[in-house]
């Protein structure tokens, strides 16, 4: 069976309690069982984390790039870290830059993405709907 990631960066965690005005509020965990529900329908697995922490981001990428495709939401990770730019770059998959909230209505910091070049596309302001269409979108194109 094909397999996908799907990395949530820091803060994802609190989601459905964070912002919920800005992101919703559905926790996590739905967010990933509606996920899973979708791969199930597509038959390809996920390997989904969560982390806080750059570093570990960029280990399970270096860990899993036996995979197909990528979705990511770097969260404020999109807009500095060039570290997870490289780690993308160097595994050389095909990646989806994902956000719950369109970054493009925020504050102008939010605007800069430093990632999206590593990446095949970006979806943005379409709540945990973003992380659904990333999915369809990565399976279509990949397979
Ligand atoms: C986010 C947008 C980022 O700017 C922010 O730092 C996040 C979440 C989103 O999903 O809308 O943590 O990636």
């Amino acid at each position: 069976m094909e397999k996908y990631l799907v990395i949530h960066g820091p803060n994802l965690n609190l989601l459905g309690t964070r912002e919920p005005e800005v992101y919703g509020t559905l926790t996590l965990n739905e967010i990933n069982q509606k996920l899973m529900e979708m791969a199930e329908k597509y038959r390809v697995q996920l390997e989904i984390i969560q982390s806080n922490s750059e570093g570990e981001i960029i280990d399970f990428l270096h860990k899993n790039s036996n995979v197909k495709g990528i979705i990511i939401n770097p969260a404020a990770y999109t807009h500095y870290s060039i570290a997870i730019y490289d780690a993308i770059k160097a595994v050389n998959l095909p990646t989806i830059e994902v956000h719950l909230s369109n970054v493009h209505a925020r504050e102008d910091f939010r605007r800069q993405s430093v990632i999206a070049p590593a990446c095949i596309g970006q979806i943005s302001g379409f709540g945990f709907n973003s992380y659904l269409l990333a999915l369809q979108a990565l399976i279509t194109q990949v397979s």
